[in-house]
């Protein structure tokens, strides 16, 4: 994919004319992160946009105990460092690639003035942080709603329909991710997911195959 197109795909630069949009490629530096690299520390001063071209970033707060708090995961076309160049503040997370990753890196002055020039991309950027804030708000209510096999489950679901692939026979395949980072995703132990799963597979809710989870049509008549 050309950065060109990339930049089509990020939500906030999808309605930016040809030639203004050439115009901000011009701007950007590609860089490539190996697997496990920490993109930048919550709290490092921040003056950097990134985009991601290929791989997936987990955005995380680390305890001082070494537990980690997993916000969220992020794909191909979604953007990530926004905040600390719109509010002045220092990073808000930690940015860590879990494959190998190719980001498009757009600078702060670089941002601001593209900003200033199209309308469309403060739009795209009200958009995205609304559908980010409704996509927290809802994490909030599961942790304090859903005991720990209803938040097991609501992780799954999420996983399964942020980054799965449906089946013609309405099974949903996504991602295994490692029990440790659905244990992250939801503040319980490694332990306790590794349980939930064995229980859920049990019940013929969901397969797992290889390096995939499937959710069959029952979990999700169960558990939405
Ligand atoms: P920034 O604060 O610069 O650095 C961390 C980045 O993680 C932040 O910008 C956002 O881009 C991203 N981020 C922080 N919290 C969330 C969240 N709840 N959902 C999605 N992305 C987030």
């Amino acid at each position: 994919m050309t950065d060109r197109e990339l930049l089509w795909t990020v939500p906030i630069f999808s309605e930016i004319a040809e030639a203004d949009i050439d115009a901000i490629v011009r701007l950007c530096t590609r860089r490539k992160y190996p697997k496990d690299t920490v993109v930048f520390f919550e709290n490092d001063p921040g003056d950097i946009l990134f985009m991601i071209v290929e791989g997936r970033i987990k955005v995380t707060i680390l305890g001082d105990d070494g537990k980690e708090v997993i916000l969220t995961v992020l794909g191909p076309g979604d953007f990530f460092g926004e905040m600390a160049l719109l509010d002045n503040e220092p990073r808000s997370a930690t940015a860590i690639a879990i494959e190998s990753c190719e980001l498009l890196l757009l600078h702060r002055a670089d941002f601001e003035s593209a900003l200033e020039e199209n309308r469309s991309i403060s739009r795209g950027l009200v958009r995205v942080l609304s559908a980010r804030l409704r996509r927290a708000n809802h994490q909030i209510s599961t942790l304090a709603l859903l005991d720990v096999y209803g938040r097991v489950a609501r992780a799954l679901l999420d996983m399964a329909r942020d980054e799965g692939r449906r089946l013609k026979d309405g099974h949903i395949a996504f991602r295994r991710a490692t029990h440790q980072e659905i244990a992250n995703r939801i503040g319980t132990t490694r332990e306790t997911v590794t349980r939930m799963l064995k229980d859920l597979e049990r019940q013929s809710l969901i397969d797992v195959e290889g390096k995939e989870i499937i959710l069959r049509p029952d979990f999700e008549k169960a558990f939405d």
